[in-house]
């Protein structure tokens, strides 16, 4: 008898299909046995809000692809056509619109508890790489949606972001052209982008997702304190610290859910265009190709990584330039190895590379770098505890430093460019780039607290 078969015995129909599919068991193993640390709080809820919004956006986006036309002369009156016309349709276009901006906050908000809790860190590096996978997924379904309602803002969106592709040496016209189908954003674009939005990214997103939750049920969960729970367990193998996630969790994360319906529903209900930041006002009027409007700002979630591409001209890149050849300086005076030639050789290559290409290519760098840096956060930092609260204090000073320069960016990339605008987006990009790479060097610096070996926890 298989082990899963020992473990669950069942009678009646739950017992019928135990012997022929693991459901039990995959119950047991991840949700009514899965020991998760006593001590979350409310950093803790974003994953499940998370799941929430997802199958909020897949429900709503069945619903509205009943009535949507993929077509540049139909879309834009599909669209009014569900707002108006179809029974409850105003309220489903709203659920997903909101919905698009809700799944943003809500992972933002979970990337930051990873953040600050050093969750990332071994062996949880798998769970944090498809986190980013997801987050590169979820900036790639929200653009292409928001070509579909084929607005102003998304023809001149689109048309924006597809020409940054141009940029690349080489290959970059030929390479717009290709994700275009056409020399401007036409029928064809909102066809490929439709199929990408209705299906082909859904369904990597929801693989990146099951495998991130399978990832973490592997390891288990960490923790405000980043102990490891399953360091310390009683004589049934069972953790501590740890309690069964339902009815526990399910309960707790209930609560969340009933609080972040609240505020979903308050919004949808009395501000689903949130002043112009979820659905921009010139979104209301028909892509018109022959017409750019006087401002091309993307929605607020990608407003941050948009004003780091805005803010690379052509003395940014010179700064780069330096930068880079100075760390080439410096790899050379303190490297060892094959890596004190190889990198000063790197660095000047890069340098000589950037002098001959344009600073727009180098603003798509910096856009797409700041995105990917996240990837390699795991072996960035190197300090010797997880969790922020046993950090030296002018780390968390430098957490606040990093999250203030990144909602500045934020606010910059909602703004019509100017001189001081410029200038304050290029600090804050590179207080977020030196917060990345410098992590090597301060994470290691600084009076640590002792973690306790065991969480701390006080009951309500
Ligand atoms: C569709 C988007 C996502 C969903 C549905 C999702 C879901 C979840 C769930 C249910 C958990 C367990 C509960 C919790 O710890 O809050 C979790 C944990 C985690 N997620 Fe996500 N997640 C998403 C995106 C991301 C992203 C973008 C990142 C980072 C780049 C990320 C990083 C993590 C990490 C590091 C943990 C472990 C936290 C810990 O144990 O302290 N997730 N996620």
């Amino acid at each position: 008898m298989a082990t899963a078969d020992k473990e669950v015995e069942t009678t009646g129909i739950v017992g019928w299909i135990d012997r022929r599919f693991p459901m039990t068991s995959t119950w047991k193993k991840h949700v009514s046995e899965y020991y998760a640390p006593k001590n979350f709080n409310f950093w803790y809820f974003f994953g499940s809000l998370a799941l929430l919004v997802l199958v909020n956006q897949i429900v709503t986006g069945i619903f509205l692809t009943m009535n949507y036309k993929p077509d540049a002369t139909l879309a834009f009156a599909s669209v009014e056509y569900i707002m108006r016309e179809v029974p409850w349709g105003w309220l489903i276009r709203y659920m997903h619109s909101t919905g698009a901006s809700m799944f943003f906050v809500v992972v933002y908000l979970h990337m930051f508890r990873g953040l600050m809790y050093g969750s990332y860190r071994k062996p949880r590096e798998l769970v944090w790489i498809f986190g980013c996978a997801i987050f590169l997924c979820l900036m790639a379904e929200a653009f292409f949606g928001y070509l579909l309602p084929w607005g102003q803002m998304s023809f001149w969106g689109a048309q924006v972001i597809v020409n940054l592709f141009s940029a690349i040496p080489f290959i970059g016209p030929d390479l717009s052209l290709w994700i275009r189908g056409d020399y401007v954003v036409s029928d064809v674009t909102l066809n490929r982008f439709f199929a990408f939005h209705v299906i082909a990214i859904p369904l990597v997103l929801i693989g990146l997702v099951v495998a991130h939750i399978v990832a973490l049920h592997e390891v288990g969960s960490n923790n405000p304190d980043g102990v490891e729970i399953k360091g310390k367990k009683d004589a049934n193998g069972i953790p501590l610290d740890g309690i069964p996630f339902h009815p526990y969790y399910s309960v707790h994360d209930f609560m969340g859910v009933c609080v972040f319906l609240f505020i979903f529903a308050a919004i949808i209900f009395f501000a689903p265009e949130m002043g112009g930041y979820f659905l921009e006002a010139n979104n209301f009027v028909p892509a018109n190709p022959l017409q750019t409007p006087p401002e091309i700002a993307p929605v607020w979630y990608f407003t941050a990584f948009y004003a780091m591409l805005r803010a690379t001209t052509d003395p940014f890149k010179i700064v780069l330039m330096v930068i880079i050849a100075l760390l080439g300086v410096l790899a050379l005076l303190r490297a060892r190895g094959k890596w004190r030639l190889g990198l000063p050789v790197l660095a000047i290559a890069v340098v000589v590379f950037m002098a001959l290409t344009e600073s727009k290519f180098w603003g798509v760098v910096v856009m797409g770098t700041a995105v990917v840096s996240l990837f390699f956060l795991p072996w960035l930092d190197r300090s010797p505890v997880k969790s922020i609260r046993y950090r030296p204090t002018f780390h968390k000073v430098f957490y606040g430093i990093f999250v203030f320069a990144f909602l500045v960016l934020g606010y910059l990339g909602t703004r019509p460019p100017s001189a001081s605008a410029t200038l304050i987006a290029q600090i804050c990009a590179l207080i977020y780039f030196a917060f990345f790479f410098g992590m090597p060097f301060w994470t290691t610096r600084g009076r640590f607290k002792q973690p306790p070996e065991r969480v701390r926890f006080k009951s309500h």
